[in-house]
C-alpha cells in the first residue's frame, strides 16, 4: 500500500460529519455559461446551500462552443479539444468559486456540456453526449469528480433525460402536492410532483434554445431580456398552430430531446416562415414564447394525471417575464419562481449535479422507471481522482 489515503474514504469521513463541500457545476443546452452551485453535505438531512454563480466561458471556448452547437461539423480532434477544454473551464470554474468563498472542494459532480442528445426516435436506441472530460474537471478542482451521469441511465434502458426529476421531492419538500415543477432552459421540462407515489417527468419541447436564437437572429441580443420584444409583439395565430404541430410535442412520455430536434435549424425553420408571412420580430418573439406556454399547458391537460395545485418555474427562463405571464395565463395554475421555495431558480439544475454527485459516491441509487424509463436502482456517474499531492514514494510489492 502506498501510505495515501483513497479520496473516497476522507469524502466518506467528511460526508459522515456533515462537513462535505461539494460542487454542482453545468452549462445547460442554452450554453449561456457555466453553473456552479456550492452546498455542504452530511451523508443525511437537508444540505446546506453556500454559494452560487454563473461565470463566464474563456472567450475562445465559448466561440468554439457556439459553432459546435449551431452545427459545425467537429473531428475527433475538434471533439478532443473541446471535452479537454471544457473540463478545465468546469474545473476550474468550481475551483474559483470556492476559493472566492473560502472554502476547500471535498467533491465535484459535473455535467459537462451535452453536444448530442437523441430524441427518442432512434432507431437504434438512445445515446447522448457531454463533453466536459471529468479527468479535466478533476485535476483542474483539485478534487474527487463525478461525471458524465446521464449514459448510465441510457445503459438501464432511459432516456437518459431529465435527470433532475429524481431531486425534486427533496428540492422541494415543503410543496403542497400535487406540483409541478417547470425548468425552463434551453429545453424545457417537468416533474409532475404526486399526492402519493413516484414522480413523474418528461421534456415539453423548446424553451430558451428557440427564444435566444430568435433574439440572436432577430435583435441581435443574446436573449429577449424579461421578454420585453414578447411583450411588445403580438401572437400569430397561424403560426402558433404550426409550430404546435410539431410531432414531438404530441408524443406520450418517456420523452426527452435537445438541439438536435430543437437547435439551430429549427431555429432558422421558424424563422424562415415568419419571413415568408412577413412578422416583425417583436411578433416573432410572442409566438414563439406563447408556443413555449401552450406546449407545456398541453402536455399538463394530456400527460398528468391530475391537475397540479401550482406550477414552480426555474431555470434562466423563470426570468422572462412574457413567458411567466404566458404560462400563467395558459396553464390557469397559480404560477411563481422556485426563489419563493427556497431555491434560486438559476441555481436548481447545478444544485441537482452536487446532489447526483454526493449519491454516486455513497452508491444510492438515482433512476426511477418513471422519470426516465430506465429501470430502478441505476447508480450514475463516472469517477476520477485528484492528483495525488503526498510525495510518498511507491512502496512495492503491490497487493
Ligand atoms: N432576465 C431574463 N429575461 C429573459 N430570459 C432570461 C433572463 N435571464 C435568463 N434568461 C434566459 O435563461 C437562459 C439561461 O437559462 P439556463 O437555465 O441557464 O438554461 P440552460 O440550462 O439551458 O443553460 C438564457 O439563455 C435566457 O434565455
Ligand atoms: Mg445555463
Amino acid at each position: 500500500m502506498s501510505g495515501v489515503e483513497h479520496p473516497l474514504v476522507r469524502l466518506w469521513a467528511r460526508l459522515a460529519r456533515g462537513e462535505a463541500v461539494v460542487a454542482g457545476v453545468l452549462s445547460g443546452t442554452s450554453a449561456d455559461g457555466i453553473d456552479v452551485a456550492l452546498l455542504r453535505f452530511g451523508v443525511a438531512g437537508r444540505p446546506a446551500p453556500l454559494a452560487f454563480g454563473t461565470r463566464p466561458f474563456p472567450e475562445p471556448l465559448r466561440v468554439a462552443l457556439r459553432s459546435a452547437l449551431d452545427g459545425a461539423t467537429l473531428d475527433a480532434r475538434g471533439m478532443a479539444l473541446l471535452t479537454r477544454d471544457l473540463g478545465r473551464a468546469f474545473g476550474a470554474t468550481a475551483r474559483t468559486l470556492a476559493d472566492e468563498h473560502r472554502l476547500a472542494l471535498d467533491l465535484v459532480g459535473s455535467h459537462g456540456q451535452t453536444v448530442y442528445h437523441h430524441d427518442g426516435l432512434e432507431p437504434s436506441g438512445g445515446a447522448t453526449l457531454q463533453l466536459g472530460d471529468g479527468d479535466f474537471v478533476a485535476a483542474a478542482a483539485g478534487a474527487l469528480t463525478v461525471s458524465d451521469f446521464r449514459p448510465a441511465d441510457l445503459a438501464l434502458g432511459g432516456e437518459g433525460a431529465p435527470l433532475s426529476a429524481a431531486l425534486d421531492p427533496e428540492l422541494f419538500p415543503d410543496l403542497a402536492r400535487p406540483a409541478l415543477i417547470l425548468n425552463l432552459g434551453g429545453i424545457a421540462n417537468v416533474t409532475y410532483l404526486a399526492a402519493e407515489g413516484a414522480p413523474l417527468a418528461f421534456d415539453t419541447g423548446p424553451a430558451n434554445a428557440l427564444l435566444d436564437g430568435l433574439a440572436r437572429l432577430t435583435l441581435g441580443q443574446p436573449f429577449d431580456r424579461d421578454g420585453a420584444a414578447a411583450a411588445r409583439g403580438r401572437v400569430a395565430p397561424a403560426l402558433l398552430t404550426e409550430l404546435l404541430a410539431h410531432p414531438f410535442l404530441d408524443r406520450a412520455p418517456p420523452k426527452s430531446t435537445g438541439r438536435d430536434t430543437f437547435g439551430q435549424p429549427y431555429v432558422a425553420g421558424v424563422h424562415a416562415r415568419a419571413e415568408a408571412l412577413g412578422l416583425p420580430s417583436d411578433d416573432l418573439l410572442a409566438t414563439a414564447t406563447e408556443l413555449v406556454a401552450a406546449s407545456v399547458a398541453q402536455a399538463c391537460e394530456r400527460f398528468l394525471p391530475a391537475r397540479p395545485r401550482a406550477l414552480v418555474l426555474c431555470g434562466g427562463g423563470a426570468r422572462n417575464r412574457a413567458l411567466a405571464a404566458a404560462l400563467a395565463r395558459r396553464t390557469g395554475l397559480p404560477t411563481s419562481a422556485s426563489d419563493a421555495h427556497g431555491l434560486a431558480a438559476e441555481a436548481r439544475e447545478a444544485t441537482v449535479f452536487a446532489h447526483l454527485a454526493v449519491r454516486a459516491v455513497l452508491h444510492r441509487p438515482s433512476t426511477e422507471p418513471g422519470l426516465t424509463g430506465a429501470r430502478h436502482g441505476g447508480v450514475l456517474g463516472k469517477l476520477s481522482c485528484p492528483p495525488i499531492r503526498e510525495t510518498t514514494p511507491p512502496q512495492g510489492p503491490f497487493p
